[in-house]
């Protein structure tokens, strides 16, 4: 399936109202009153709404498996990882050349910033491909299958997640064999075995999984996990190993959320850097 400009534009415009929605949720200094953030009018409020109706109602543990099934052979595409980042790009390439912040700068917003603190290069790297799941959109998938905060199927629905209520359309919400505390799961059983609402997180998780350090693996997996990584709704279902790695998790969380700066990125400038710790880590080509 091709996406034509305007399905692509509108897909690049529902990532950016999610983020802009995450962000308002968990804004960077809490104390700062209300009214100082980003105030969006209500129509932006309404697709966001409408978009987690449609997310909740649709992400049942049925769905999930079969979309693993679909995806998880990785036989879509081959691509470098530089070749991947400009593919993604496409988003707004075909749309919108003025758009303020492409997908592009928002991977490199990330990752430079982790990168100006000093932290380990696979770290940077990390913070510079978290996002390639995205991809997903491209193979017209629908956007509340692609974005969106992530969570356990199978399970309850915590109702730490947003827009809980929405849950109640699920038809798992209902099936007393996934209604449950831990329905299919075993208590502390590790998040190794559990699955995870569809989309761009676990996706690209799968992509990286042989190339990446376990820390930076965890920060891909879980990144839009906001139900544990910010309100801990899940330790029920997490061990030791899963805590001691939220830790990187944490760590990942503002770079993700809180570097959109007005200043760009020079991508030209930077490629160089990002193709050496390409070539570090990840094989010449990776399969989608
Ligand atoms: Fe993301
Ligand atoms: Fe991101």
């Amino acid at each position: 399936m091709k996406l034509s400009a305007d399905q692509k534009k509108q897909a690049h415009d529902m990532m950016e109202l999610w983020e802009d929605d995450v962000l308002e949720r968990y804004p960077e200094n809490p104390n700062k009153p209300k009214e100082e953030f980003r105030n969006y009018d209500n129509p932006a409020r309404d697709t966001v709404k409408e978009f987690y109706r449609m997310n909740h109602t649709h992400q049942t543990y049925d769905f999930v498996l079969e979309k693993e099934k679909e995806f998880l052979s990785l036989n879509r595409r081959e691509m470098s990882l530089w070749d991947a980042v400009e593919y993604l790009n496409t988003l707004v390439d075909d749309s919108d050349p003025d758009i303020d912040l492409d997908q592009t700068q928002h991977l490199l917003q990330t990752s430079e910033a982790i990168r100006a603190d000093g932290q380990p290069d696979w770290f940077v790297l990390t913070g510079f491909l978290h996002d390639l799941g995205k991809v997903l959109c491209l193979f017209g998938e629908p956007q509340w299958a692609v974005v969106g905060d992530t969570f356990p199927v199978g399970c309850q629905f915590s109702d730490k997640i947003v827009y809980p209520d929405f849950f109640k359309a699920n038809p798992d919400y209902t099936n007393e064999r996934y209604n449950t505390k831990l329905g299919v799961y075993q208590e502390n059983c590790g998040l190794r075995n559990v699955h995870m609402s569809w989309g761009h997180d676990e996706y690209l998780y799968h992509i990286m999984k042989d190339h990446l350090p376990e820390e930076g693996l965890y920060m891909i997996r879980y990144h839009s996990f906001y139900a544990q990584h910010r309100e801990h709704a899940y330790d029920h279902l997490m061990d030791k190993h899963d805590h001691a790695m939220f830790k990187w998790v944490d760590k990942f969380n503002p770079y993700d959320l809180y570097t959109k700066a007005p200043v760009k990125p020079n991508v030209k400038e930077l490629r160089p850097y990002y193709e050496d710790l390409a070539a570090k880590y990840l094989p010449d080509t990776l399969r989608f």
